[in-house]
């Protein structure tokens, strides 16, 4: 576990997605979920699956320790069908807390978290969740829950023990079971103008483990795309 990975949401679509890119170039990987026995197919080789919520700051103590980074790809909403009757508004921010402060304690250094497209900005300056020409309105309370989240992660205080966060937030959609290119395109703040094809799961992984290799970005959100069909 000494330079493994914990991975926030490891049954969820990006953090399999995470968790295959970690394996392939040799991490060990910590897989959190809520309940193990619902992901009997998850542990394997260099996989270990561990029961944790990342909303309680003593479960993200207990399973963080010793890793090199940590990988926040949990969402407490999967789909629309889901609806928002259980939808806590505060749900990423608990996280942001739980995950700043268990990291911290237990020496954590790197944060890569997934972010949401909804509050990218559009070419007018405004969000993209404010359009509702672009962003379905009935989701909005979902985006604006994803917002307070990096609102907090911003608002957390920098220092010499601080966690050093990155936000990688798909500049479009993000596709399941599109291949894997190994390329992606970081760009910022805005919707990027002229977005390559939507994002596969897989290759906002490479994204995410190349920013724990090789960090680029530090305590800023940005925005990640797809580039087309590569070498592999
Ligand atoms: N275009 C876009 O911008 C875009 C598209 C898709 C996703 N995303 C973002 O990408 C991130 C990951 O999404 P995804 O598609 O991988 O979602 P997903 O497939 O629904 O997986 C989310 C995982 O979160 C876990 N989870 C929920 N509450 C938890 C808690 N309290 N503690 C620990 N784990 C918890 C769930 O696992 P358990 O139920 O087992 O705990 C679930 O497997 C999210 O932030 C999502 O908003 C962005």
């Amino acid at each position: 576990m000494g330079d493994g990975i914990v991975v926030f949401g490891g049954g969820g679509r990006a953090g399999r997605a995470v968790t295959a890119e970690a394996r392939r170039r040799g991490y060990e990987v910590t897989a959190v979920v809520r309940e193990p026995a619902r992901y009997p197919e998850l542990g394997a080789e260099g996989v270990t699956v561990v029961r944790g919520d990342v909303t309680d700051p003593g479960s993200v103590r207990a399973v963080a320790g010793g890793h090199v980074a940590a990988v926040h790809a949990v969402s407490p909403f999967s789909g629309p069908e889901q609806g928002f009757d259980s939808l806590d508004p505060d749900f990423f921010v608990t996280a942001a807390d739980a995950l700043l402060g268990g990291l911290a304690a237990t020496g954590v250094r790197r944060l890569v978290a997934v972010g949401l497209f909804a509050n990218l900005l559009g070419a007018d300056g405004r969000p993209v969740m404010d359009d509702p020409a672009v962003f379905p309105p009935e989701i909005r309370p979902f985006a604006r829950a994803h917002t307070a989240g990096l609102d907090r992660l911003r608002a957390h205080a920098a220092g010499e023990d601080a966690v050093d966060w990155v936000m990688l937030t798909p500049g479009g959609g993000l596709e399941q079971g599109a291949p894997r290119t190994g390329r992606y395109a970081i760009g910022g703040e805005r919707v990027p103008e002229g977005a390559g094809p939507a994002l596969s799961y897989a290759d906002l992984a490479v994204a995410v483990v190349d920013e724990i290799e090789r960090p680029t970005r530090h305590r800023t959100r940005v925005s990640v795309t797809g580039t087309g069909p590569g070498a592999e």
